[in-house]
């Protein structure tokens, strides 16, 4: 080639090279650096009030915030949110988000972050662990009000007249599962005349909330109530009955929890009697912690949201479509 043209070939090769050739730089590169890294571990997708929550993390912990979050769904495996979590310090993110699957088994990689100095906030159900220093704040709701809440609604209801029960739970060992079933423990011991006739986990799910009301009903099991520990198991187990021509709300009456909006249009409708309310929308509360602790300041280690229950009187449409989820 020729070497006059060679000279400024070569300035212009380079003069591109700097303006678009390395990655690492440009105002862009620069806004993402300052984004505060979250890295979420989610139970999983089993429930609206989930799906609800996971959104309220997305949005709350946006780019246009500030933020750049990592979300793991477990699957509702604590095996995989343990993983996910190792990925997290890995990755070295600036803070790690839990909403446990179940209280028990996080010690050692709870152990594992503080050892890589990342802050741990907990949120939704809460962890057992001997050392509270493991994580650095909690927020959820009080799953055993919320128990009580709803047998508070049975009681007012049936009284001492006989009541026979059937309980779908929740995943075992989870806060939300053992909140719930220790209040319907106690309105059981209160009651000699309530009878429960059945008790097993649905996991949270429709589909299994469903098969379990069938398998009953196959069986000519007969009952008064349904205590379902969250919507989802609710919806599943009125698909039950009324497959078998039962009507919800009439011939059985079904108590559940979360107060999801399809739930409270079925309060309207009649199929389910009452609804306790558990909160997803987390992502708000979480940004507020994690600004705390940017600017120094101590969160409160323990936050219980504030929650209420519904039932047909009072309740209207705009009011349901004011609660956001
Ligand atoms: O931990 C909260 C519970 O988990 C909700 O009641 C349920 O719907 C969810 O899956």
């Amino acid at each position: 080639m020729n070497r006059r043209l060679l000279i400024p070939m070569l300035l212009l090769v380079s003069l591109l090279l700097t303006a678009c050739g390395n990655p690492g730089t440009g105002p862009a590169q620069d806004a993402e650096k300052s984004l505060i890294v979250v890295g979420f571990s989610q139970v999983g997708a089993e429930s609206d009030w989930r799906k609800a929550n996971t959104l309220s993390m997305q949005t709350a912990l946006s780019p246009e915030n500030g933020f750049r979050l990592i979300l793991d769904d477990a699957q509702q495996k604590q095996e995989k949110q343990i993983t996910a979590i190792r990925n997290f310090i890995n990755q070295g993110v600036d803070y790690i988000v839990l909403a446990p699957t179940t209280e028990r088994g996080w010690e050692t990689v709870l152990m594992e972050a503080k050892a890589a100095g990342i802050p741990v906030i907990i949120v939704d159900r809460m962890i057992e662990v001997a050392d509270t220093g493991l994580f650095t704040c909690w927020i959820g709701s009080d799953f055993r009000k919320e128990g009580d809440a709803a047998v508070a609604w049975m009681d007012a209801r049936f009284g001492d007249a006989p009541l026979r029960i059937v309980h779908l739970q929740g995943n075992i060992g989870s806060t939300a599962q053992i909140g719930r079933t220790d209040g319907l423990d106690a309105g059981l011991a209160a009651h000699p005349q309530w009878q429960l006739i059945f008790r097993a986990s649905g996991d949270f799910t429709q589909a299994k909330g469903q098969e379990l009301v069938e398998v009953l009903l196959r069986e000519g099991k007969a009952f008064d109530l349904i205590y379902s520990e969250n919507d989802n198991m609710a919806y599943g187990a009125i698909d039950a009955l009324k497959k078998a021509g039962l009507r919800p709300g009439e011939d059985v009456k079904t108590v559940s929890f979360d107060a999801s909006s399809t739930a409270l249009h079925m309060i309207l409708s009649g199929e389910i009697s009452f609804d306790v309310e558990c909160n997803p929308l987390h992502g708000p509360r979480v940004r507020s912690m994690i600004e705390q602790l940017e600017k120094g300041e101590t969160p409160p280690k323990f936050t219980y949201v504030e929650e209420t229950a519904f039932e047909r009187d009072g309740l209207t449409e705009d009011a349901i479509a004011a609660r956001g989820y």
